[in-house]
């Protein structure tokens, strides 16, 4: 039967998510199956509830695609879908919960604090860059507490940096994650379980040309090296490997997941999040892990949906 691919949506990840969309439908035409790539609007529910396709895969990143929302209404009208429950989705999406629980099943997880804006501004921004500069040490991260793809984030090295990296990080949401700084070197792990049992596909290193994996060294093709599988020792690669199996598990996902870890020089694995719709884009970090383990993306996604369908 037809599958749906769900891609764009209204996040600030919408342009991302319509080219992750775009290859994943072409790579399942690839394998021979009837795919309509769809958008995400109000005609969406009355046109899967009158039309029922034989399964969808939400590719839509950021807010109604990760948090969990488009998969309740795939649930109220029981059409199999590729990834994440709806509960699974709301503990990945948000990065203070998902640390909580990472941290809860033994990952290590950068130290942190969380700041609604509203107490920012009881307390006034002075007061609370010194202690969180104080507890924390410089550089730190600044994060929107719910977002992808690196919007809103700063790394800030200068303690007059962080007034802009919050109001950046506001931008995005009500509530700002500040977050230790590991220095180290970035891997991607991309789990899947196509119903054999989750295990983890080659390990993909970032290297940013310009030393920050930002919006721009995501999408830019060429401004980041994508070094697979990652420079570090058989050691280090087995604990990456590990972590991501772990977070996999502790948060209830399915069939797919890509966890955002750093290496430190001690090779002490530090888990940053995980994303339950990563990007499939032209520079994204799974088609290339899914490349190196000699596996065609196509007939990866296809087993996903057979797995979701069966
Ligand atoms: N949030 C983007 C799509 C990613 O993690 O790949
Ligand atoms: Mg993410």
């Amino acid at each position: 039967g037809r599958v749906v691919v769900l891609a764009g949506g209204l996040s600030h990840e919408r342009d991302v998510s319509l080219r992750s969309g775009r290859r994943v439908a072409e790579a399942l035409r690839g394998t021979g199956q009837e795919v309509e790539e769809r958008d995400v609007d109000a005609a969406l529910l009355p046109s899967l509830a009158a039309d029922p396709p034989a399964c969808v895969v939400p590719m839509l990143h950021g807010e109604t695609g990760e948090d969990g929302a488009i998969r309740e209404v795939l649930e109220l009208l029981g059409l199999p879908y590729v990834g994440a429950t709806p509960e699974a989705c709301r503990i990945a999406f948000d990065k203070p919960v998902a640390k909580t629980v990472a941290a809860r099943a033994g990952v290590r997880t950068p130290a942190s604090f969380c700041l609604p804006h509203e107490t920012f501004r009881e307390l006034g921004a002075a007061a609370v860059m010194e202690s969180l500069v104080a507890t924390l040490g410089l550089p730190l991260m600044v994060k929107p507490a719910r977002s992808g793809s690196a919007l809103g984030c700063t790394v800030v090295r200068d303690r007059a940096d962080l007034p802009s990296a919050m109001v950046n990080a506001f931008a995005y949401g009500p509530v700002a994650l500040l977050e230790q700084f590991v220095v180290g070197a970035e891997v991607a792990v991309t789990v899947v379980d196509d119903g054999e049992g989750p295990r983890a596909l080659p390990l993909v290193g970032i290297e940013p040309d310009g030393g920050v994996y930002d919006y721009t060294a995501r999408y830019t093709a060429g401004s980041t090296q994508f070094v697979v599988p990652a420079r570090l020792d058989d050691e280090a690669t087995a604990e990456c490997e590990r972590v991501a199996l772990a977070v996999h598990e502790a948060f209830g996902l399915r069939d797919l997941s890509r966890s955002d870890l750093i290496v430190d020089p001690d090779g002490t694995v530090w888990f940053l999040e995980v994303n339950v719709a990563p990007g499939f884009t032209e520079t994204s970090t799974v088609p290339l892990a899914v490349q190196a383990a000699g596996l065609d993306l196509g007939k990866v996604i296809a087993g996903l949906v057979h797995a979701a369908t069966t």
